[in-house]
């Protein structure tokens, strides 16, 4: 793709400085999303993924928590160097984020008309009227029944999916350069699940949102997302396209990702689960963070860290067995 990225994250390490060490949760990592891309992260709990977003976000609980080094550039401006006025400005006008339990992002006290009219009059010159009619059509956009009564009602009286279709209107509203989807759908049924993601994909391209949507499920990553990112220990292990890397894994831990999705062609058999547990980060002071339940650990993976090389255009990966010389885009 051509154009220029919506967003660069550049060598980002995020820290928490916590009573028992230092934990970097997010350690030097690197990417990029387009206009209109919607880029898929994935990587099991506690690799870093939401650390990530909420670095992007400004929203990193300090403390314990801190962003120690890098750059996370949107636009070309340097969000870890803005006030945090200014980071509010950006929130809700150039980055919306929606999480996997919208209660955290809606006000309870608020209606959600009253919320919705809100964001509305902040992004377009409308008194209350329009900006009500305006509210009724983005709810009967996004699905929502009834929006006339709706509009009246708090958000505990609503469903999780209709919650989330909610923090979809805002962020309709809003027009965002960059849409932040931390697990959006994991709370919900299949049915809804498919709808919000949908909803996403009509965001995305109406608007030409881009969006990094952090997922467990390869499944969706799969059915919306161009690239993918997967984590691992807060590094990223290995980054390509996703048909590329679904047809083509080639880090270890991808690969076992890939066995553990179900497949529902097969009806038998128990469910392939990769071994052991993801290492709390900087936990590992040596050697590939993987090693201990990687089947192709090799003696060096234990002494030493492998770098992220790009073995084809577009993908990357960080394993000793792929490793040459000539192939290390950067040392870690
Ligand atoms: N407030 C905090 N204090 C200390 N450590 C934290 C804090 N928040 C996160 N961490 C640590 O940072 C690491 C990464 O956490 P993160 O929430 O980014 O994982 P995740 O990939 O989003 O996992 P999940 O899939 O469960 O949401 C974890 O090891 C976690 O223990
Ligand atoms: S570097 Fe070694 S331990 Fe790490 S994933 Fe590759 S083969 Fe496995
Ligand atoms: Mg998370």
């Amino acid at each position: 793709m051509g154009s220029k990225p919506v967003l660069e994250v550049k060598q980002l390490t995020t820290a928490f400085f916590t009573e028992d060490g230092i934990i970097p949760a997010v350690d030097k990592v690197s990417f990029h999303i387009h206009q209109g891309e919607i880029l898929g992260v994935v990587g099991e709990s506690g690799c870093g993924k939401s650390v990530t977003s909420l670095s992007i976000m400004g929203l990193v609980p300090n403390p314990p928590g801190k962003i120690v080094s890098g750059e996370i550039l949107l636009n070309g401006e340097d969000l870890t160097k803005v006030s945090e006025k200014r980071m509010r400005q950006i929130r809700g006008n150039d980055v919306a984020m929606i999480f996997q339990e919208p209660m955290t992002s809606l006000n309870p006290v608020y209606t959600i008309g009253n919320q919705l009219i809100e964001a509305i009059r902040l992004h377009q010159k409308m008194d209350k009227k329009q900006a009500r009619k305006r509210a009724i059509e983005i709810m009967k956009h996004v699905g929502l029944p009834r929006a006339e009564e709706l509009i009246k009602e708090y958000p505990h009286q609503l469903s999780g999916g209709m919650r989330q279709r909610v923090m979809i209107a805002m962020a309709m509203v809003c027009e965002p350069k960059l849409l932040i989807a931390d697990e959006p759908t994991t709370a919900l049924d299949v049915t809804i699940q498919a709808q919000i993601l949908r909803l996403m994909k009509q965001l995305n391209e109406n608007y030409q949102t881009a969006i990094m949507l952090i997922t467990h499920d390869l499944g969706v990553v799969a059915e919306v997302c161009k690239r993918v990112i997967v984590m691992y220990a807060g590094k990223i292990v290995e980054e390509g396209d996703v048909l590329s890397i679904y047809e083509n894994p080639k880090h270890p831990y991808t690969i076992g990702l890939i066995k553990s999705v179900p497949d529902v062609k097969k009806k038998v058999g128990k469910l392939y689960s990769i071994p052991g547990n993801v290492p709390k980060p900087g936990t590992i002071q040596q050697g590939c963070a993987f090693a201990a339940r990687c089947e192709f650990a090799m003696e060096r993976c234990f002494m030493e860290t492998p770098s992220l090389v790009e073995l084809d255009p577009g993908q990357s990966v960080r394993c000793f067995l792929h490793e040459t010389a000539e192939d290390v885009i950067y040392n870690v």
